[in-house]
């Protein structure tokens, strides 16, 4: 049979999904309309980008991953994807913002206690990039909005490996770390301590404590008034992600997980640095997804909280939370890949990277030795 728009799309079912509760109830809403295509329209959305990470996780699940095949490839084109979708879902605020306060507050009450909390698929996405229960602001809430089952999901994705677990494990078998003795902590990592200790200000030199810590120690990092904390939130000032800044962000007292191992830490560093060899280039743009992916859900976090104060001003929400106040701790707290970004303090002028030798020059350049 010959193959229907209509049929193939579903749109049976999918344009008779949208029943206003103001309808129900007799007090028509006109924006109401608009409220519910918009989610569905996000959920979509969330849904497609469920499918792309999915298939990336496969990916990177198959031991070993072969760095130079297409099916590297396939996964940072795919993980761009999905960056590009979420840019998107960031300018599609502009559409919801065409509803004015009073225009919500004509159906507003009536949604009670329904609210984006429950979007399951938006906290398994978390969850699955790798996102830990224990990290996650305002757990009370998690529990107690969501649906047993909705949980069970997000627990799933939880107990699962999340994809910055699969990252650290293709980190730790990059291949040109294989001979130690050629080019393992010795000597290379001692030369480059070296120039990036000479490279540090005066103000800075602190740095080389965490850079040990980072790229030479598995401990979680322990940090005081003195350390920069490296994945909890900064309590103020400088950047949450530790984008472009020397001295990393705000000092935290505590102990903070670490998602990185320092091998991973090092072939990443390592990736960032050398990322000019060819070999280097398809490891430099997975890297660079995943920090492109954390930005856009991070303006898609700020979008969203922005555009809540304006609608509701700083009254709860309607599943329960503190509303805006709320939203602004999951946004400076949910960097994912925050670990990630650090790393960019540690970087050196190309000028002063130590030689590499010839060997591995050989090695990332596809030019036997
Ligand atoms: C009038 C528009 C909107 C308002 C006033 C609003 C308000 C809120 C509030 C106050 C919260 C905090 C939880 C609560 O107490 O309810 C929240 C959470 C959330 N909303 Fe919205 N929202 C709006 C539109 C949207 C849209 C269009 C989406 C798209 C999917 C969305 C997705 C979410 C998600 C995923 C959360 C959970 C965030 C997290 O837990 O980190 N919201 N919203």
């Amino acid at each position: 049979m010959a193959v229907n728009y209509h049929d193939y799309l579903q749109l049976e079912k999918i344009l008779s999904a949208q029943q206003t509760e103001s309808d129900k109830l007799q007090t028509p809403a006109h924006d109401e309309m608009l409220f519910i295509i918009i989610h569905q329209a996000y959920e979509l959305w969330f849904k497609q980008i469920h499918y792309e990470l999915d298939s990336i996780i496969a990916t990177m699940n198959k031991s070993p991953l072969n760095d130079n095949s297409p099916e590297l490839q396939t996964a940072v084109h795919r993980l761009n994807r999905m960056a590009t979708i979420m840019r998107v879902l960031v300018h599609q605020f502009d559409i919801m913002e065409t509803m004015t306060p009073m225009d919500f507050l004509d159906f507003r009450d009536m949604l009670r206690p329904a609210s984006g909390f429950q979007s399951w698929q938006f906290k398994e996405l978390e969850a699955k990039l790798g996102l830990k229960f224990e990290e996650r602001h305002g757990k009370e809430y998690y529990t107690a909005q969501l649906r047993p089952d909705h949980i069970n999901v997000i627990k799933n994705a939880e107990n699962s490996e999340s994809l910055f677990e699969l990252v650290n494990n293709w980190l730790e078998r990059m291949p040109f770390f294989d001979d130690e003795t050629a080019f393992g902590a010795e000597p290379f990592w001692q030369q480059y301590r070296k120039a990036y200790d000479n490279s540090l200000a005066e103000a800075e030199k602190n740095n080389l404590q965490l850079f040990d810590s980072i790229f030479f120690n598995d401990e979680p990092v322990i940090t005081t008034a003195a350390q920069p904390d490296v994945s909890a939130a900064p309590t103020g000032g400088g950047c949450p992600m530790g984008y472009g800044s020397g001295t990393p962000a705000t000092p935290q007292q505590g102990v903070t997980m670490k998602h990185l191992s320092a091998k991973a830490s090092r072939a990443a560093l390592f990736i960032m640095l050398y990322r000019g060899y060819p070999l280097l280039q398809q490891p430099f743009q997975l890297l660079t997804g995943l920090l492109e992916m954390d930005v856009q859900l991070s303006s898609w976090r700020y979008r969203h909280m922005n555009m809540v104060h304006r609608i509701i001003g700083t009254r709860i929400g309607t599943g329960g939370s503190t509303g805006k106040d709320y939203l602004k701790g999951a946004a400076d707290k949910h960097y994912i890949f925050r670990e990630v970004a650090q790393l960019n303090s540690f970087l050196i002028e190309r000028r002063r990277l130590p030689a590499l030798p010839q060997s591995v020059e050989a090695k990332l350049g596809f030019v036997h030795a």
